[in-house]
């Protein structure tokens, strides 16, 4: 399975996942951001040597993404010799904010979506890049990280985070073992386990009835301007180190996980968001994004770069004057039965045909905006802890999250407990919503994720 490319440059097809991202991207969902702030000028020319190190680590961060319009295939190779990547520098008077968003909507890979073209020429982007900005109102530095999808997700994003900073931290050269990987990694659809991602015939037809005719069913957040969105922005919520602790030990006595309580919190809010009588229902979709890899074969870790996660698409109705606790127990429990019938493995290939089915007709989605769920959200947050030496190369900040502006989610929760605080980047597509009603819906869920884990822990049992 080998693309056309000089015999010395190791290359392969992509798979079912990694071809949807192929699609995506070009559209602008999936372009990874990740944004480190810093209280001082860092050193470029280390940061880029550490850039190019991890680069020679893992393969697939110095590839390239081909895409040949003769064939219609998109393929992954990596050249040889050393990282070529380098730093571009920017001083556009911007806050760390703008220049997340300025980040999410700058596409390399636009060129490579036109399977219609007539030009025959291969087209050639690299997967990753890599920005300095200074801003001189807020006497900061920002360096961020621009990330293909397809080969990086979350996990894999983290990851990179971790062993950068490892790198740049260690300025008085004594070298960290960082993870070696020696070639390019499989695509998840090689890895899924025998016999998990069977489905018979009659049933795939079933649930690609279930899946495309739901999507019209589904209620959404208002939407402020009609077809396909322009651009990604978000806007941010965090919850100090003692509110943060108080709703982890409220998930930890329920036995769930945080991702269940955000989706009710943000249910919730856009239900009440939509001033209707308590009594209404209204049906309202979770994708759930899962990290695969310790449920593949051969099992891979997060070291492992490469995009491994499944998502699961689940509805849940939802009336006024919901208990947050019972909403994300009901929500927790959908996503594990779905689990255990392997929904995960077994509709993979069924959501992804149908996310390239909407990017190639927007009208099939809600007022043409591309929207295929009200709410996304991560199986497991991230837990980040800053040190010591992150704050002597001057580190402040730090945020990752993904653009949405073609198919995907109203509202997308990037979350993280970074020193004990939870802090999420919440991602929209804008004008299809505004900011100042994202910005509500997020106050909105902050204000009910923060009453509902000051009830006493009696009253979770
Ligand atoms: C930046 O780091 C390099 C080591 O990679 C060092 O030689 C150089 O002096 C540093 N520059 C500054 C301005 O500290
Ligand atoms: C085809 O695309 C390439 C790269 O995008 C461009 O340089 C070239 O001029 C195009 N050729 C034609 C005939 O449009």
């Amino acid at each position: 399975m080998s693309a056309q490319s000089p015999a010395d440059t190791p290359s392969r097809l992509v798979g079912g996942t990694e071809y949807s991202w192929c699609r995506a991207v070009p559209g602008g969902t999936g372009i990874t951001v990740l944004a480190l702030l810093f209280s001082k000028p860092p050193n470029l020319s280390y940061l880029q040597s550490c850039i190019h190190k991890l680069q020679n680590s893992h393969p697939i961060l110095r590839s390239k993404l081909r895409f040949n319009p003769s064939t219609k295939c998109f393929s992954i190779s990596t050249p040889s010799g050393s990282p070529t990547l380098q730093i571009q520098t920017s001083d556009l008077p911007q806050s760390f904010h703008l220049t997340i968003e300025h980040e999410m909507n700058t596409n390399p890979w636009q060129n490579h979506n036109d399977l219609e073209t007539e030009n025959e020429t291969e087209t050639e982007t690299d997967v990753m890049f890599a920005s300095c900005y200074s801003l001189p109102e807020e006497k900061r530095w920002a360096v961020v990280l621009r990330l293909h999808t397809a080969v990086c997700d979350r996990a894999a994003a983290a990851f990179l985070l971790r062993e950068l900073l490892g790198l740049f931290c260690e300025l008085d050269g004594r070298d960290r073992g960082i993870v070696e990987e020696s070639e390019l990694g499989l695509a998840i659809e090689e890895c899924i386990p025998a016999g998990k991602g069977n489905k018979p015939f009659w049933a795939r037809g079933v649930d690609m009835i279930g899946y495309s005719v739901n999507s019209f069913r589904f209620s959404n957040l208002g939407i402020k301007e009609i077809g396909i969105p322009d651009s990604t922005r978000f806007v941010r919520l965090k919850i100090g180190s003692e509110d943060t602790d108080r709703i982890l030990s409220g998930c930890k006595l329920k036995g769930i996980k945080l991702f269940g309580l955000l989706a009710a919190a943000g249910f919730m809010a856009a239900h009440a968001s939509k001033n209707f009588p308590d009594e209404k229902w209204e049906k309202y979709s979770l994708a759930t994004l899962i990290d695969c890899r310790s449920h593949l074969d051969p099992v891979l870790s997060d070291h492992h770069i490469g995009f491994y996660h499944s998502v699961i698409i689940n509805s849940h109705d939802v009336k006024g004057g919901e208990d947050l606790w019972d909403l994300a127990q009901r929500i927790y429990t959908s996503l594990t039965n779905a689990k255990n019938n392997n929904k995960h493995f077994t509709d993979m290939a069924d959501l992804n045909f149908l996310m390239c089915k909407a990017i190639e007709n927007p009208s099939l989605t809600p007022s043409s905006s591309l929207r295929t769920s009200l709410i996304s959200v991560f199986e497991d947050s991230l837990i980040e802890n800053t040190n010591q030496i992150h704050k002597e190369v001057g580190l402040l900040d730090c945020i990752g999250c993904s653009s949405v502006r073609s198919v995907g989610p109203s509202l997308a929760i990037f979350d993280t407990i970074r020193d004990g605080e939870l802090d999420c980047a919440c991602v929209y597509p804008s004008p299809t919503h505004s900011r100042e009603q994202m910005q509500d819906l997020v106050d909105h869920m902050k204000k009910i994720l923060l009453d509902g884990s000051s009830v006493p822990q009696s009253k979770l049992l």
